[in-house]
């Protein structure tokens, strides 16, 4: 099977874990090229709950190789806890399964704190970050003082760059009030991580470019989403990476060649966690209700996610950017016997209408979303067998995001489990081989 690209085509929580899960076992490699542990892609297998935070999703299915590229930030603790958490469930992972790019950046123990004092002093324009020590590992990488997996590899190495690093960045931690970094604490609270890491530091370019030209395929799995890339997201209530797909090639160290479909991932509602303007967000007892019934609570920091309208603009910007070839459309059943569903269609700012989505975040904090409003359906999506089964309100709801969004939906995910997912054939052709995806999966 071709390579494919799966990413997020909103606030990220699009439901890319479930997807990635079920496409993974028609796949021989699984590559994440942006994000960290921030990230959270819950996955059910048998009514049991997975939260996966930085192994790449497809480690749930035996045989798939798991790469973790250049492209995404590194928690040695993170790491090795999600292997042990892993084992404990009877998951077989080790360095057979999985690797981690040498060029990946490494959250250091001192980067969250630094986080939290910056937020603090940020007050009410607050992020709203995850509190990992994403962006401060990245600030280092653009700031050409981070320290990569490979640099774990060499003590002594590592110790001068820790001891460079303190020397200069100690200057800043005190005037933030923060404890000075100790090297020699630092390093020693590292060793033993440093040794578990060791087997999985690889050159996964290498190894991705040798697959491929073996004939393996790979499914590049995107964390966070569309709306918090750095550089095409809300600016600045976004992520420090690029989970759009330019992000996969800067993100792993491959040609961009290599992708050959992109399905986009978008929930037939929209949530945000943390700051930042939502231009759809409902403020009435039926934002409550889609949050209960959704779950929409952060997967990795647990907090309340807000709940919006599906937005066509910002998704229709999604599939552009990306290139989106289809969609899987997730969550529909959250709204089953809303009576009435509303779809935004296009922003009013300053009595002009829109038509793309726009660059500044004040500028998307001050439009006024133009709603059409969808007749609801009450027939339980789960029970639908093939998408012939789906009730005409459904057919018709799903056409008219297709219009909006001038993309395909392809797949339709009508509830947790594996089995709760229907692929529309004919709008699939040349992105997925769904015999292959249902095979694999069934196995
Ligand atoms: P950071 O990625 O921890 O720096 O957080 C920056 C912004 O991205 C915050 O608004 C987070 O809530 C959001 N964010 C980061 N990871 C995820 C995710 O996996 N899903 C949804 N939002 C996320």
């Amino acid at each position: 099977m071709a390579n494919l690209l799966v990413l997020g085509a909103q606030w990220g929580d699009e439901g890319k874990g479930k997807i990635v899960d079920l496409l993974t076992p028609a796949f021989d490699i699984v590559a994440r090229y942006q994000g960290g542990h921030n990230a959270g892609h819950t996955v059910y297998v048998n009514g049991r709950k997975i939260v996966l935070h930085l192994l790449p999703s497809g480690i749930l299915r035996g045989g798939t190789l798991c790469l973790i590229g250049n492209g995404v930030v590194v928690s040695p603790e993170a790491f090795l806890k999600e292997i042990d958490d892993l084992r404990s469930l009877g998951i077989s992972v080790d360095s057979s399964r999985i690797a981690v790019s040498r060029k990946a950046h490494i959250i250091m123990p001192y980067h969250p704190l630094g986080e939290t004092a910056i937020e603090d002093l940020r007050g009410e324009d607050k992020i709203g970050t995850t509190g990992r020590g994403i962006g401060p590992a990245y600030e280092d990488k653009a700031g050409r003082w981070g320290i990569r997996a490979g640099d774990l590899l060499e003590p002594a190495v590592l110790s001068e760059k820790i001891g460079a690093y303190a020397e200069v960045k100690n200057r800043v931690f005190v005037a933030y009030g923060l404890p000075p970094i100790d090297p020699k604490k630092i390093e020693a609270e590292l060793a033993p991580r440093v040794s578990r890491l060791a087997p999985y530091i690889r050159d996964v370019s290498s190894l991705l470019e040798d697959g491929m030209t073996q004939g393996r395929s790979v499914l590049f799995e995107g964390a966070q989403g569309t709306m918090l890339d750095i550089d095409h997201g809300t600016y600045p209530f976004v992520t420090s990476s690029n989970p759009t797909a330019g992000g996969v090639c800067t993100g792993l160290g491959i040609s961009p060649k290599h992708i050959h479909g992109v399905l986009g991932i978008a929930k037939a509602y929209s949530t945000r966690v943390g700051s930042g303007p939502f231009p759809t967000e409902i403020d009435d007892a039926r934002g409550k209700v889609i949050a209960a019934r959704g779950d929409e609570f952060g997967a990795t920091t647990g907090r309340p996610r807000r709940c919006g309208w599906f937005d066509a603009v910002a998704v229709r910007y999604a599939c552009r950017i990306n290139g989106i070839d289809g969609i899987a459309l997730t969550k529909p059943d959250v709204l089953e016997g809303l009576g009435e569903i509303l779809v935004c269609t296009g922003y009013k700012y300053r009595g002009d209408l829109l038509k793309t989505f726009p660059a500044e975040s004040w500028i998307l904090d001050r439009v006024v979303p133009v709603y059409e409003s969808c007749p609801g359906w009450s027939d339980s999506l789960k029970s639908a067998k093939t998408p012939d089964d789906f009730s005409r309100p459904f057919r018709d709801y799903l056409r008219r995001i297709e219009d909006l969004i001038e993309t395909p939906v392809g797949v339709v995910s009508t509830g947790v489990e594996r089995k709760d997912t229907l692929f529309l054939r004919e709008k699939l052709e040349g992105l997925m081989d769904v015999d292959k995806v249902l095979a694999a999966s069934s196995d």
